[in-house]
Parts: structure tokens; C-alpha cells; sequence
């Protein structure tokens, strides 16, 4: 594929804690190589990118007027508006991280907010949010994708990706922006230890004989009930396991401000 055909994305990293990174990095179908160098021209990444400093910024700029109105953008991390915007001041032209967030929202052909942060605030945002942290949507006019999860699996986010390459057009979207093929089901739904919890088989505390047996996590927190997404089905780590499979539990971590509302023990 030459690439002109490719789309070209650019990738931004804002208050984060580039784990968004590393899950897309785990994309198995198609792998991270070949979405690269078949399917999408990544102009701008700050960790996958082998350009540095001043040539880093130069391919950020040239690729927003290049590909002016065609190019994806995506972006990792909250958007950090305490202290006057003055967080994430990079790359010595003064742009503060803000700034570059909206000046690459405004000229993108289609926006995807990847990960919690950078969907609904995120961990910068749980309270007291001392960076005045929000989701990228309070900072564009323009429609925001949200890809969620803490971090989302690399399915989600390159599944989002691809049906806009294949289709061109955006998916369709839950009440929070969330691609519905990915997250209009529960955790809860599709989990494995579903047939427990109907059940009534309980883990009640963490190592007890329920937990060895693989019982149901809700009265040790599991917030699969509440949490909108298709763990229990995608797995992570290219289908190798997920919270509930390794007797943790669900969290919550595609839903906004988990960290302030999930962390609560379920009601019995
Ligand atoms: Fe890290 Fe989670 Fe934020 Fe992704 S959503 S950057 S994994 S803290
Ligand atoms: Fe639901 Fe969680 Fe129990 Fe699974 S472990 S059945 S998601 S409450
Ligand atoms: Fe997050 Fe719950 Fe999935 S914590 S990774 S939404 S199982």
C-alpha cells in the first residue's frame, strides 16, 4: 500500500499514563506492524516515533497542514486546563498542551479520545484534580469519539480505527460517545462466572474457598453490574485474560469518574 492510500493519524499524548500506548501496541489482528505499514501513516506518536526534538515538531506541523481536514487524530490523556493551561508546555514553542490539542481537534477529518482520560478526565481528573484535568471533549467544539477504558483493549481501539477505514464514516454511538459495537453490553452480561452470581456463589473474601472455585466477585466490589464493555469477551493482551478471569474483578474503568464512584463496595 503506498502511502497515499494510508490514512494518516496523528497521536497525541496529554496527561496520561501512556498505558493507551501500550495496549495498542498489543494488537494482534491486524499486528501493531502491519496496521503501520499497511493501513495508517502514524505522522506524530512520541513514544513509537523515531524523529526527536525540533524534527518531532516539524512533522506535527507539517503533517496538520498536509493532511488538513483528512488526517484522524487521536488522543491519549486528559486535557490539563488548571494554572492559566500551562501544563504540558512543549516542544519550545511556547504551545501549551491545550493549545495543541485544539489546534489539532480543529483541522482533523474525525476525533477519537482513547482511554479514560482522555474520554471523561480520567485518573488526573478523580478529586481534587489539582491540574484541572478534562475529558477532550470540554475542550472542542467538534464530535469526540470516545474509545474508554483504563487502558481500553487494543481491539477497541483499533476496531474503532478500521471501521472508519473500511467504512469511512463514524460508528454508531452510546449516550457517552462510546462505539456501540465495543460497549453497548455490561461486563456483567457476558461474564464467565455469570452462572454464579446467579447462582448465589459469592467470593466473599479474597482467598477464600469461593475465590479458588472462580465464584462471583460482587460482594468483594465488582463493578461488571454497572460497567459498560466488552472485556468478558475481547480479553486483553491478545485474548490472554482480563480482570474478572484473574479473580480481581471489574473496576469500572470505561465509565466516567470511576475513580471517584467505583472504588464503593456493592450494595448485598
Ligand atoms: Fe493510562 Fe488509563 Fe489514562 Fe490510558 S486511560 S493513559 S491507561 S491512566
Ligand atoms: Fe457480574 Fe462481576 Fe460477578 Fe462477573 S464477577 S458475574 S461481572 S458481578
Ligand atoms: Fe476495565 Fe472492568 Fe474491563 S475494570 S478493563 S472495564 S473488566
Amino acid at each position: 500500500v503506498k502511502v497515499a492510500d494510508r490514512l494518516p493519524i496523528i497521536w497525541l499524548h496529554m496527561a496520561e499514563c501512556t498505558g493507551c500506548t501500550e495496549s495498542l501496541l498489543r494488537s494482534a489482528e491486524p499486528t501493531i506492524d502491519s496496521l503501520i505499514f499497511d493501513y495508517i501513516s502514524l505522522e506524530y506518536q512520541e513514544t513509537l516515533m523515531s524523529a526527536a526534538g525540533w524534527q518531532a515538531e516539524q512533522n506535527l506541523e507539517r503533517a496538520m497542514e498536509k493532511y488538513d481536514g483528512r488526517y484522524i487524530l487521536m488522543v491519549e490523556g486528559g486535557i490539563p486546563t488548571g494554572n492559566e493551561g500551562s501544563f504540558l508546555t512543549i516542544g519550545g514553542h511556547g504551545k501549551k498542551g491545550k493549545d495543541i490539542a485544539i489546534e489539532a481537534s480543529e483541522k482533523a477529518a474525525a476525533i477519537f479520545a482513547i482511554g479514560t482520560c482522555s474520554a471523561f478526565g480520567g485518573v488526573q481528573a478523580a478529586v481534587p484534580n489539582p491540574t484541572g484535568s478534562v475529558a477532550l471533549s470540554e475542550v472542542t467544539h467538534k464530535t469526540v469519539i470516545n474509545v474508554p477504558g483504563c487502558p481500553p483493549s487494543e481491539k477497541n481501539i483499533v476496531g474503532t480505527l478500521l471501521h472508519y477505514l473500511l467504512y469511512g464514516t463514524l460508528p454508531a454511538l452510546d449516550v457517552y460517545n462510546r462505539p456501540k459495537w465495543a460497549y453497548r453490553l455490561r461486563i456483567h452480561d457476558l461474564c464467565e462466572r455469570r452462572g454464579h452470581f446467579d447462582a448465589g456463589e459469592f467470593v466473599e473474601q479474597f482467598g477464600d474457598e469461593g475465590a479458588k472455585d472462580g465464584y462471583c466477585l460482587y460482594k468483594v466490589g465488582c463493578k461488571g453490574p454497572y460497567t459498560f464493555n466488552n472485556c468478558s469477551k475481547n480479553k486483553f493482551n491478545q485474548g490472554t485474560s482480563w480482570p474478572v478471569q484473574v479473580g480481581f474483578g471489574c473496576m469500572g474503568c470505561s465509565e466516567p469518574d470511576f475513580w471517584d464512584t467505583m472504588g464503593t463496595v456493592n450494595e448485598p
